[in-house]
């Protein structure tokens, strides 16, 4: 049987992934490579939405092809690909620009939020249009699958109405792709401010634990992490965010139960949890910052890893996208 396909994306935007995205993330796109065919897509063109500087997106874009590498994406099972490489990408967003309504546009909670912050004569038309290229991006590759975050459900749901809209007026040409919604347990909390995700736009660098960090500064970090003041070791995301936060992380690191977690540390100091925490992160991290050291050392073998991605891709997005110009009534062009 042939396994259905599957594709997700993530922005260039920045020199390291952080510990949210390697744990609630990353680490699911690893394991689900042996049940789909599976797509990631290194997404520049989105990048640009907000302004970048060239020379930092082009190390960005090949340092975030690395970090996914090293954590575990198998570009022998899986395309990994970057978005500019595949020109069907912007070609489709424009046929699907064309048949999104304005308003429906303007619904887009993640386009309010950005724009408000960019101030709206700094907010471009690249920006609005930002889900409407996403959509194209899945919908190219024909996916059942698209892994997300929670943030990212209105975008696929969006991505299903043009989809559903193309089909209906022109005919079945896309597949209907399901979000694949990572569970909340995977959620990874700021470490000075443990009621916000941590985030890369986070206020304090120390609440942030990035993949690109040395061993020092994660021990460092940890061991600042804020939790409260009643010495118990506790799950309760409420009333104990930080101490719940530490738990969290190392139940995912450890694929342990928090209960069983709880256990062992039972009458134990934060001091002590948070020396095992930081433990297993740097264990699963040091690997996988070398290996990215590794991989950014031999660009030339990088970029011929990331070619061989391309190549995969435009196949399977050239063949879509003639489909759908056919089905609209573009003239093929004669040979
Ligand atoms: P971003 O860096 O926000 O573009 O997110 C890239 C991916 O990492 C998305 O799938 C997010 O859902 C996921 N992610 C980002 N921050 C966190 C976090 N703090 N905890 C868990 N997952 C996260
Ligand atoms: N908008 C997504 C994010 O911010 C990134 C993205 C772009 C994406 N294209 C995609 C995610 C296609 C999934 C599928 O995380």
């Amino acid at each position: 049987m042939t396994k259905p396909n599957l594709l997700s994306g993530m922005q260039p935007s920045a020199g390291s992934l952080h510990l949210g995205n390697y744990l609630g993330a990353l680490v699911n796109w690893a394991g689900m490579q042996d049940d789909y065919n599976a797509y990631y897509v290194i997404v520049d063109l989105h990048a640009i939405t907000s302004p970048q500087k060239p020379a930092e997106l082009r190390t960005n874009s090949r340092r975030t092809a690395a970090q996914y590498i090293a954590a575990g994406i198998d570009v022998t099972k899986s395309a990994l690909f970057v978005q500019s490489h595949v020109p069907a990408h912007a070609q489709l967003a424009w046929v699907l620009n064309c048949i999104t309504g304005f308003g429906e546009a303007s619904r887009m909670t993640q386009f309010k939020d950005k724009s408000q912050k960019a101030g709206a004569d700094s907010a471009s038309v690249g920006l609005f249009t930002y889900p409407i290229l996403q959509a194209a991006d899945i919908l190219l590759y024909q996916p059942k699958a698209v892994p997300v975050g929670e943030d990212q459900r209105q975008h696929i749901e969006l991505t299903r109405d043009l989809a559903m809209r193309f089909n209906a007026r022109f005919g079945d040409t896309f597949t209907i792709p399901e979000a694949v919604i990572l569970k909340e347990t995977a959620k990874i909390y700021d470490l000075q401010n443990p009621t916000a995700k941590m985030s890369k736009s986070t206020a304090d660098p120390k609440g942030l634990v990035n993949i690109m960090d040395d061993n020092a500064t994660i021990l460092k970090k940890i061991k600042s992490a804020v939790t409260d003041t009643e010495g118990i070791i506790k799950f309760d995301r409420e009333a104990k965010a930080g101490v719940s936060n530490l738990l969290g992380i190392y139940s995912a690191i450890s694929g342990r139960s928090i209960e069983s977690i709880e256990g062992e540390f039972e009458g134990a100091g934060y001091g002590v949890l948070k020396a095992e925490v930081a433990n297993v992160v740097i264990a699963a991290i040091e690997p996988i910052r070398e290996r990215t050291q590794e991989l950014m050392s031999d660009q030339n073998e990088l970029d011929r890893l990331l070619a061989e991605g391309a190549d995969k891709a435009n196949e399977v997005a050239e063949a879509t996208l003639a489909k759908v110009y056919d089905a609209i009534g573009f003239l093929k062009a004669a040979k």
